[in-house]
């Protein structure tokens, strides 16, 4: 299945200011060197810059500088003209997207983040990826309930004013589905990073642990699990075992600074830092404490692994380390030979992100990248590495050591030993090939 490129990329951006050097600070042309990047790039190649003669004599023939434009000459608009504040119109074209033909139904479906276009580690909640099961729904707070029952020695019901009068912690985390990836088992089958990697976003979370939660419904020294529950038509059940449980689980109200977004879960939804998205079950209205797993669908038929050998795996539920370089990636195009600054993102559901490596000739070679703190346990990590492309093929990749000494592994690492029939898990190193005319698309090797 292959996307059409076009439509996948987001936009193009204008050419970078005419008086840095064409030759080394090149467009990327699909997506574009955002402001902050030009900043960057500004300061970084000053030198370079200084040294061209003819940068100010380009300067001042654009009309975009000399001239005082329209907007220098009007009274703006007031405030509150949008009073929930809104992306620029020229930003139109960063939106989630949905891979055409991928599923039958928009509701048991995905939207993809345009993590070609984002920048640090906390992905806008307008643009946080999407999946669900059998659609989602907006429910009124007022209404809702959440419970705690099972092995504990008092059932529980709590209403969204009971729980946000609890004592709350804010947190930021990845979340990424389990099937991230999943279409490059066999093939490099999709052309974008936000088709290859956009099932995955970072916000900060805002809710109560839930180890305070099952204290005060007095937990079982029996207990073993918890199974949680969404109040969606998909009955989506999943068990997570006590340790998690008691560690950094949240039942969360809060993203990013507001209530969750309805697609995201409002008003409640569990976030289990590091785990695959599946577990992190959104519109939470129960949870059940028991002492086995429960083997639900979603985690009998689903989110298994399998393996060369025809057995399924179950409960694989940690995302372990990946990393993927967002810019340059599938789809865009190296206007100009020169500086680029090579930029992703990096996380491990085991800890934290301790270094992330680049090459730029398919995994031969490799240097270190900048890691743009701070590095946060269970969160994405934002890395950049200056490169200058002379015109040749390049393969790029990048890969992530996390806290606990594991390594990225390569395609072919992982293939032989995971094989090429499972759907989840996929945390193998991408390559982007750069042709000589600059265009940059994905390719596996070996
Ligand atoms: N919870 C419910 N109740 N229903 C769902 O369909 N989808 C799960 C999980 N929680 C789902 C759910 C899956 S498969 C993932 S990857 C994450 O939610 C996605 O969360 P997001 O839509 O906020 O990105």
């Amino acid at each position: 299945m292959r996307d059409d490129a076009e439509s996948a990329q987001g936009h193009v951006r204008p050419a970078p200011e005419s008086f840095l050097d064409p030759a080394l600070v090149a467009d990327i042309s699909a997506n574009g060197v955002n402001q902050q990047r030009r900043g960057l790039l500004k300061k970084a190649l000053a030198g370079a810059v200084a040294a061209m003669g003819s940068a100010a004599a380009v300067a001042n023939s654009d009309s975009n500088i000399v001239d005082i434009p329209e907007w220098s000459k009007i009274l703006g608009k007031p405030v509150a003209a949008n009073p929930y504040g809104l992306p620029s119109k020229y930003e139109a074209n960063i939106i989630r997207r949905q891979s055409p033909g991928l599923t039958q139904t928009d509701q048991a479906s995905v939207a993809f983040t345009p993590l070609q276009s984002m920048f640090g580690m906390i992905t806008p909640s307008g643009l946080h990826f999407e999946r669900h099961h059998q659609g989602w729904v907006d429910i009124d707070p007022r209404r809702h309930r959440f419970m705690i029952n099972g092995l504990v020695d008092t059932p529980m019901v709590f209403t969204m004013e009971d729980l946000m009068r609890m004592p709350s912690v804010s947190r930021m985390h990845f979340l990424e589905c389990g099937a991230n990836t999943a279409l490059e088992w066999g093939n490099s089958a999709v052309p974008t990073v936000q088709y290859t990697h956009g099932m995955l976003s970072g916000s900060e979370w805002t809710g109560v642990p839930l180890s305070l939660l099952l204290e005060r419904a007095g937990y079982n020294k029996k207990a073993r699990y918890i199974l949680a529950e969404g109040a969606d038509g998909s009955s989506m059940t999943r068990t997570i075992n006590m340790e998690n449980a008691l560690d950094d689980v949240l039942v969360a109200y809060g993203q990013n600074g507001e209530m969750l977004r309805p697609e995201q879960g409002y008003p409640l939804r569990l976030v289990v830092p590091g785990v695959q998205g599946v577990s992190w079950v959104k519109w939470l209205r129960r949870i059940e404490v028991g002492d086995k797993p429960y083997a639900t669908k979603d985690e009998t038929s689903h989110y298994v692994d399998l393996m060369p050998d025809g057995m399924q795996r179950q409960y694989t539920a940690i995302q372990e380390a990946k990393s993927v370089i967002t810019s340059p990636s599938g789809g865009q195009k190296l206007m100009n030979k020169g500086y680029y600054c090579i930029t992703g993102l990096a996380w491990s559901g085991r800890g934290t992100v301790t270094k992330v490596e680049v090459s730029t000739d398919g995994g031969r070679n490799w240097r270190e990248a900048r890691l743009e703190g701070p590095a946060l346990p269970k969160m994405l990590t934002r890395f950049n590495a200056d490169w200058v492309w002379q015109g040749d093929e390049a393969l790029l990749q990048s890969r992530v050591h996390d806290s606990t000494g594991y390594i990225q592994p390569q395609r072919a690492e992982l293939v032989a030993v995971r094989g090429t029939r499972s759907i989840y898990h996929n945390n193998a190193i991408q390559t982007w090939r750069v042709n000589q005319s600059g265009e940059v698309d994905n390719v596996q090797l070996g």
